[in-house]
């Protein structure tokens, strides 16, 4: 198979941009990106803040790890080089949705600065909100929702973030969240304190605060 990209021509200037599917939405579209250990609560914010933002009467889709890794990144596993490409194709994806006027958010563990960095890169700073779900690990470990902590404890889970990958902590995140001493509902409150200004419609975009 070749991967050259030789003889392509990506179609960039659409008849129908950006601007014309938000005005269509009544919307500004985001990828709003949460980041986390597995089992900080990631998934859970994000169906919340979805429900509140679709009751404002915006239109969102959440991609998450192990809807995506049982779907389009079936063939990915836990690898550094894995994760690299998980999210390269994840950041691919948003920017589809992004350009459609959709509003994503995203819930992936993104464990590096450098897997961070590579998503930043193709969705652009400016289109992109970092969220970090931050619960220590030691509590993500006895909620253990899903069993994997104490499987990776046995042995019986390779390259488990946190335990045998390692997660490090974000630097240049817009938001972080403490789940273990916020409820969700002050979680959501906060998200939504910073995005609602960004996808708000108005006819001029709303500038990225820092
Ligand atoms: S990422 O590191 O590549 O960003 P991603 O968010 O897609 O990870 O997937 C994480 C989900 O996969 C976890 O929530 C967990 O349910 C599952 N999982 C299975 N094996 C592992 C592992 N070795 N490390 C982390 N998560 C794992």
């Amino acid at each position: 198979m070749s991967l050259t990209t030789d003889n392509l021509f990506p179609v960039h200037h659409e008849i129908l941009n950006r601007q014309e599917k938000e005005t269509l939405l009544r919307q500004r579209s985001v990828v709003i990106w949460l980041t986390g250990l597995s089992g900080a609560g990631k998934t859970t914010l994000a169906k919340h803040l979805e429900t509140e933002l679709f009751s404002r009467g915006f239109l969102t889709q959440i991609l998450d790890g192990d809807n995506i890794r049982t779907g389009v990144n079936s063939n990915l596993g836990f690898s550094d080089t894995d994760r690299y490409e998980n999210i390269r194709r994840i950041s691919e994806i948003s920017k589809l949705f992004l350009h459609c006027g959709i509003i994503t958010i995203n819930c992936f563990i993104s464990p590096t600065e450098d897997i961070r960095e590579l998503a930043r890169k193709i969705i652009g700073k400016d289109d992109l909100v970092e969220i970090f779900v931050n619960a220590p690990l030691d509590v993500c470990e006895t909620r253990d929702v899903k069993g994997l902590y104490s499987k990776a404890r046995r042995g019986e889970i390779k390259e488990f973030t946190g335990i045998t990958s390692p997660f490090e902590t974000p630097r240049h995140t817009d938001i972080e969240i403490r789940t273990d001493q916020f409820s969700i509902e002050e979680s959501v409150r906060k998200i939504l304190d910073f995005i609602l200004p960004r996808i708000v419609y108005n006819t001029v975009p709303a500038p990225k605060q820092r």
